[in-house]
């Protein structure tokens, strides 16, 4: 893992600026609508408890493993990969199944997005007119065809227009000014949610894990939204890291990302479960979940109407971050190896994301709701695929590659920098990244396919 000697890589100005940047990627949709949703889906607080294990034991030591080969290589993945282990080009499988898990996030992720960008016009309209969003009017948003599309349409068009202009470095830093606003308003929805009445048996279902509900499948969920939710497992981390300046001291970087990441995680899931019981709703809702829940929780509140609207004016600017850490992965590759200017690369990404994100969105509409492939509708199939096979796998290979390619003396080089001597926890996190971190990879793979119990 020789260092690059071109090492003329633009850099992030400071520590604080590569933590913003780092968690501007992880927090979007995942902590909003998919935590919840799939906490909801797979019985509560046993996946919450894994998921929470998944972050700690897999998820950080991942991200380390990223940072430190990104900022060895100062490379984008697809090179990084190919020249990590010397004589072992054939890494590389690990960038290139990061393009493909990129588009297939996005061929989903955008049509969740042009929910939320759909919800900040009406509730807008709602509150103008004095009235709540019933949560039968999500279902009607996601089944019809021309809508749902038509918004999506608009969210690809605003983020690949960001991405062209080049101007992403600007919206990164509107968007993360704007993350302590989401957190101050997510914590006014748990106490709204959390003081009506027989709200508690929420908090009981997201905190007191019933083991039984536990299966292959359910750990294979939490792992897969551990990956997905700090951005891990297909370079885009790798490629982060290779923006870290050599100040930034790399695993307390990586632990505080996971520990905000979650926090808005959980803020969320404090918001909706407490809710979803006190309104007597079903915490299996599905996608729906935080469409259908958020309304009527401001609902309850003086100047509610005006809550709403801002509370997804603030998670549509959440997910245009997202977004943007997503698109770049494509267009990166296409600007720097397929020479192509940044716009062209825009358009072309863009395009494909659209193609594909079309039969996601209609996979929920009576067009193409009776398609389905592996038992799973499109929308699910991208979803499973991305989040439950190519993160975790290709987790699994950069795990692989770090604890056991890479010298070790390289690697603790990495880990060391920032510090004046050697920090304490340097051993502690490599035996993470050997042993830990893939022995658990390996394990939930395997029990998910019926290898081996539970
Ligand atoms: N971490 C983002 C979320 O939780 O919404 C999704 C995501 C962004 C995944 C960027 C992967 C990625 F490269």
């Amino acid at each position: 893992m020789a260092p690059q000697p071109n090492d003329t890589r633009d850099t992030f100005a400071s520590t604080l600026g590569a933590f913003t940047a780092t968690v501007g990627s992880a927090i979007g949709l995942g902590n909003i609508w998919k935590f919840p949703y799939l906490t909801g889906s797979n019985g509560g607080a046993a996946f919450v408890l894994t998921y929470l294990l998944a972050v700690a034991l897999v998820g950080v030591p991942v991200m380390v493993v990223e940072h430190v080969i990104g900022r060895r290589m100062r490379l984008d993945a697809v090179r990084a990969y190919r020249k990590v282990v010397p004589h072992q080009p054939y890494w590389q499988v690990i960038g290139w199944a990061g393009l493909a898990s990129a588009v297939l996030i996005m061929a989903f992720y955008t049509d969740v997005a042009g929910w939320v960008f759909a919800y900040v016009w009406k509730s807008a309209a709602a509150a103008v007119a004095g009235r709540t969003l019933a949560p039968q009017e999500f279902g009607a948003l996601a089944s019809g065809t021309v809508e749902p599309i038509a918004w999506q349409l608009g969210v690809l068009v605003l983020t690949t227009g960001i991405i062209a202009a080049g101007v992403s470095q600007g919206i990164e830093k509107v968007t993360k000014a704007l993350m302590p606003l989401l957190f101050a308003l997510l914590l006014v929805c748990d106490v709204r949610a959390l003081t009506l009445p027989g709200s508690t048996a929420g908090v009981a279902y997201l905190f007191r894990p019933d083991l039984s509900k536990l299966s292959g499948a359910v750990l294979l969920s939490a792992l897969g939204l551990a990956f997905f939710k700090l951005s891990l497992g297909m370079g885009t981390m790798t490629t982060y890291g290779s923006y870290l300046p050599d100040r930034v001291r790399i695993v307390p970087n990586a632990a505080r990302v996971a520990l905000a990441d979650t926090a808005i995680s959980l803020l969320a899931g404090l918001a909706i479960f407490p809710a979803v019981f006190a309104f007597g709703g079903t915490p299996a809702g599905g996608p729906g979940l935080l469409f259908a829940t958020i309304p009527l929780i401001f609902s309850k509140m003086p100047l509610g109407g005006l809550f709403t609207v801002v509370f997804f004016v603030l998670t549509a600017i959440a997910t245009i971050g997202a977004m943007v850490s997503l698109i770049e992965v494509p267009v990166a590759f296409l600007v720097e190896k397929g020479h192509v200017r940044r716009p062209v690369a825009a358009a072309l990404t863009g395009a494909a994301m659209f193609a594909l994100g079309v039969t996601a969105t209609l996979s929920q509409s009576p067009v193409l709701s009776g398609v389905k492939l592996f038992g799973k509708s499109f929308f699910d199939l991208y979803d499973f695929l991305s989040s439950n096979v190519l993160l975790p796998v290709g987790g699994l290979a950069i795990a692989v590659v770090g604890g056991w390619l890479v010298s070790r003396t390289e690697f603790m080089q990495e880990l060391d920098k920032g510090y004046a001597g050697v920090p304490w926890h340097g051993r502690a996190v490599y035996a993470f990244v050997r042993y830990v971190a893939p022995g658990l990879i390996l394990l939930i793979l395997l029990s998910s396919l019926g290898a081996i119990g539970p």
